[in-house]
């Protein structure tokens, strides 16, 4: 087995108050210790970074945020700069996920330069790529990943993956209730894995790729003990969080 450190990672989207994610971090914070197998991580929305990254100073929970700017600084009216993120020591960034993908319009280049942005400023990039499920019915799931991570793979190099995350979110089990079956995501992930290996096998063995999509204290364990399931990219559950606990214990 490889020695990827399984990441659990909660995506608060844009739910919460600066009151209820206090109280979550609170009782996420007490579940979570050194012994606890999976890192694990939390991505508030951007204004409560700043706030919660202090609660979370003295324990093992890590830092992202779940979106950021491509450029540097400048006139980008409502946009936030990576190194503002990194200023308020922000471990991760989620890059790409869907909901960015098609509420606003980001394509796989503006996907990969906002990899290359936030690794530039000392941070890893969690890349989100996955089907939409006319994609999925159509066959075409592994063309559309394949597009998605080689785009990334063109603008930053193979060894850029080295320090980063890749989490497959089929689109279609975003927020559903519907999971991927773990033949599904397994297929899936030793596709990504397949592909990484094409330009650099160690590469490929040593990246940690999560499962996102419908992720439910009930569901977790099964999918985490998959030979390429790394860990997950939490939504709804990680809100409640004694499921979101339960998810992050139940990593092999
Ligand atoms: P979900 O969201 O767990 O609510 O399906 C996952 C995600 O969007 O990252």
């Amino acid at each position: 087995m490889s020695g990827r450190r399984p990441l659990v990672a909660a995506n608060w989207k844009m739910n919460g108050s600066l009151e209820s994610m206090g109280g979550l971090v609170d009782t996420i914070s007490q579940g979570v210790s050194k012994e606890t197998k999976a890192e694990v991580l939390i991505c508030p929305p951007y204004v409560y970074i700043q706030e919660l990254g202090r609660a979370i100073e003295k324990t093992e929970i890590q830092l992202g945020a779940q979106n950021v700017s491509h450029m540097d600084s400048g006139a980008f009216t409502g946009e936030v700069a990576p190194a503002m993120l990194k200023d308020f020591a922000c471990d991760y960034v989620i890059v790409g996920h869907s909901e960015r993908r098609t509420l606003y319009g980001e394509n796989d280049l503006r996907v990969a330069e906002k990899f290359v942005a936030v690794q530039a400023n000392g941070m890893i990039p969690i890349l989100c790529i996955g089907e939409l499920l006319e994609e999925r019915e159509a066959n075409t799931t592994e063309e559309v990943i394949a597009r998605q991570l080689d785009a990334v793979i063109d603008l930053a190099g193979i060894q850029a993956f080295k320090q980063a995350v890749i989490a497959y979110e089929p689109v279609w089990a975003i927020g559903t209730g519907v999971t991927a079956t773990p033949e599904q995501a397994q297929e899936v992930h030793e596709f990504i894995r397949l592909r990484l290996a094409r330009h650099d096998h160690e590469t490929a063995e040593g990246v940690r790729i999560l499962y996102g999509g419908s992720v439910k204290a009930d569901n977790a364990k099964q999918l985490f003990e998959l030979a390429d399931i790394d860990g997950g990219l939490i939504g709804g559950a990680s809100l409640v969080a004694e499921d979101f606990l339960t998810i992050c214990h139940s990593v092999r």
